[in-house]
């Protein structure tokens, strides 16, 4: 197994160690995600169901025998377990690489703490070299893309990729992000924006950094 993938499931397996009792969890999306579901399937007695953050998890958990949840039922999450595309040491984050940035956002702010599992590539000094991620109504393509223009991005356009909620992807590069949390808000104010993959106003409570060697847990 290549290291990036053992430092992904090492963190996937540290996640495991913040599993509830009888409880609904919350379950992003991706690769690192996906060795943290494999793990989840022999300990599927301890959970009462997972709320899904994507069809592709959904279909995931169910394949490990694990009930689904609708989040409407579920009521405040205990713990949300996602991965990322870049972590800061301050534990705000990249994520939508995977596309399912929308529902994360909503699981994680649904979420009482959220755990983020992430091989050491993922770690980073300033967000912004990962293409981030805006999931837009597709009428307001090219009037989202040109504020962003204008805000001193560079989109592109996801060609052939609809979102779980019917929707685009631009892929935002060249963005110098200083202060995240305010790109976050100046972003979603954009009208057409559903969301962004800034994950800084609500960042991960507990980042768990996997590596060949082990395992780093900020906190
Ligand atoms: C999906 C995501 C993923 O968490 C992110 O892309 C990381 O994926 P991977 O674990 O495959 O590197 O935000 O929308």
């Amino acid at each position: 197994m290549a290291d990036q993938d053992i430092g992904k499931r090492r963190a996937a397996e540290a996640a495991l160690e913040f599993l509830p009792q009888d409880e609904v969890i919350g379950v992003g999306t991706g690769s690192t995600v996906n060795f943290f579901i494999d793990c989840l399937g022999a300990l599927r007695q301890r959970i009462k169901g997972a709320v899904a953050s994507s069809v592709a998890t959904a279909e995931r958990l169910q394949a490990q025998g694990i009930d689904l949840v609708d989040l409407n039922d579920a009521g405040t999450l205990s713990v949300y377990i996602d991965g990322a595309d870049e972590a800061t040491a301050h534990r705000q984050l990249i994520k939508g690489g995977g596309g399912a940035l929308t529902r994360e956002k909503i699981i994680a702010a649904a979420s009482r703490q959220f755990v983020c599992i992430a091989d050491e590539s993922k770690r980073v000094g300033r967000l912004g070299a990962f293409p981030l991620p805006v999931e837009v109504i597709p009428m307001a393509r090219s009037y989202v893309a040109r504020e962003i223009v204008a805000l001193g991005g560079r989109p592109v356009y996801r060609h052939g990729f609809v979102t779980d909620n019917g929707n685009i992807i631009l892929d935002v590069h060249g963005l110098d992000i200083v202060e995240p949390i305010k790109l976050e808000q100046t972003l979603n104010n954009i009208a057409g924006v559903v969301s962004n993959g800034l994950f800084a106003a609500r960042g991960a409570d507990v980042l768990l950094i996997g590596s060949a060697t082990g395992v780093q847990r900020i906190a």
